[in-house]
């Protein structure tokens, strides 16, 4: 039987060289390095440099992703792709995703989120693309096959943003720029002397941040879910989600508490706890050296965080950018609280 789940994510620790042979052909990566030294640079918050690519903060390993997804990667129309920025619910997300498409085929209360962690629920295709280049298991995915994705709507190729389901969620830039600081910072090349708050703050204001800029990447996309909202009413939430999967909970699965029940198994405070996001062995492979360990994806998971980061001032020049940005759209992010 297929599965989602990758083994090969698992059993790593951050820093670690997994010995994969996934080097990519020559001449693609003599394009790659032809291109890079084209692209205006600036300075990165995990390594030193992150490069202007069509309007966007790429680091070089997933600009490789990006080519090689336009160059390899066959869409289905039944895909289902979970998109966000950095630091914004992916691994709530795509902890609540695959128990959506799997309840039928395991018990939730043996569930192999519970042994693995969310971040092996199913690819982050950015990366993932050349871990085990040429080949993909892709092809062995279960439909729907599901992807996770940090990058912008308008890099990726429209035969994927034209065909396949996006859920998209996003939430207070104040809160991504403080949990995303608190994230690279620990993954951060000891090399490099460390990145101060102010200064990713500024870099976060002037858009320049891995995937960045936060706005222009939210403006993207259609309609997101709000990690605020998740937070308030999950289980309301839940439900959209199901629905726009295609896979809407029916009025019997209601009334045996299974919504409340997925709720419960992908809560921060059930997969925080867990053995294997506790420093237990698990772990996502980014790329061959870049290996972060579960528990660095739980942090406090809370809203409003960003009050024990910033001044006033600096939160209003933030909620003034986001005004400003976001003017037009609809949405409002961090604006009211
Ligand atoms: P904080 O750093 O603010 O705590 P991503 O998964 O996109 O990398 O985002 C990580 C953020 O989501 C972190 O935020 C993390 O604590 C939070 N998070 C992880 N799992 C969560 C869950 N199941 N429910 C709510 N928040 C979660």
């Amino acid at each position: 039987m297929s599965t989602y789940l990758l083994p090969d994510q698992n059993d790593c620790h951050h820093g670690a060289s997994i010995n994969a042979q996934n080097d990519i052909q020559s001449d693609e990566q003599h394009m790659i390095n032809n291109l890079l030294a084209t692209l205006p640079k600036a300075k990165a918050w995990r390594s030193e440099h992150i490069f202007l690519y069509k309007g966007f903060w790429l680091s070089s390993e997933v600009i490789k992703g990006l080519l090689l997804i336009h160059k390899h990667f066959t869409p289905q129309p039944t895909d289902i792709f979970l998109a966000a920025f950095m630091k914004c619910g992916t691994t709530w997300l795509k902890a609540l995703m695959f128990a959506i498409a799997n309840r039928h085929r395991y018990k939730l209360s043996d569930h192999p989120l519970l042994r693995t962690g969310p971040q092996s629920a199913f690819p982050f295709i950015d990366t993932h693309i050349f871990l085990d280049y040429p080949a993909t298991n892709f092809d062995n995915l279960p439909v729907p096959r599901l992807f996770a994705t940090h990058f912008a709507h308008g890099l990726l190729p429209t035969s994927i943003t034209s065909t396949c389901k996006f859920v998209y969620v996003c939430r207070d830039p104040k809160d991504a720029l403080v949990s995303k600081w608190h994230f690279l910072s620990k993954l951060r090349s000891k090399e490099l002397p460390p990145l101060p708050f102010d200064e990713a703050y500024e870099l976060f204001c002037n858009g320049v941040s891995e995937y960045g800029p936060f706005w222009d990447h939210v403006l993207g996309y259609w309609k997101p879910s709000q990690y605020e909202d998740m937070k308030k009413e999950p289980s309301v939430e839940l439900k959209k989600l199901a629905a726009f999967m295609g896979m809407p909970f029916t009025a019997e699965e209601e009334k045996e508490g299974v919504v409340e029940e997925i709720v419960k198994l992908c809560s921060f405070e059930n997969l925080s706890s867990l053995e294997v996001n506790k420093g237990g062995g698990g772990g996502q492979k980014f790329t061959a050296k870049v290996v972060v360990e579960n528990q660095e994806f739980f942090r406090k998971g809370e809203v409003g965080d960003w009050k024990n980061h910033l001044t006033e001032e600096m939160k209003d020049r933030i909620d003034n950018i986001t005004n400003d940005k976001l003017k037009g759209s609809g949405l409002t992010l961090g604006l009211t609280k």
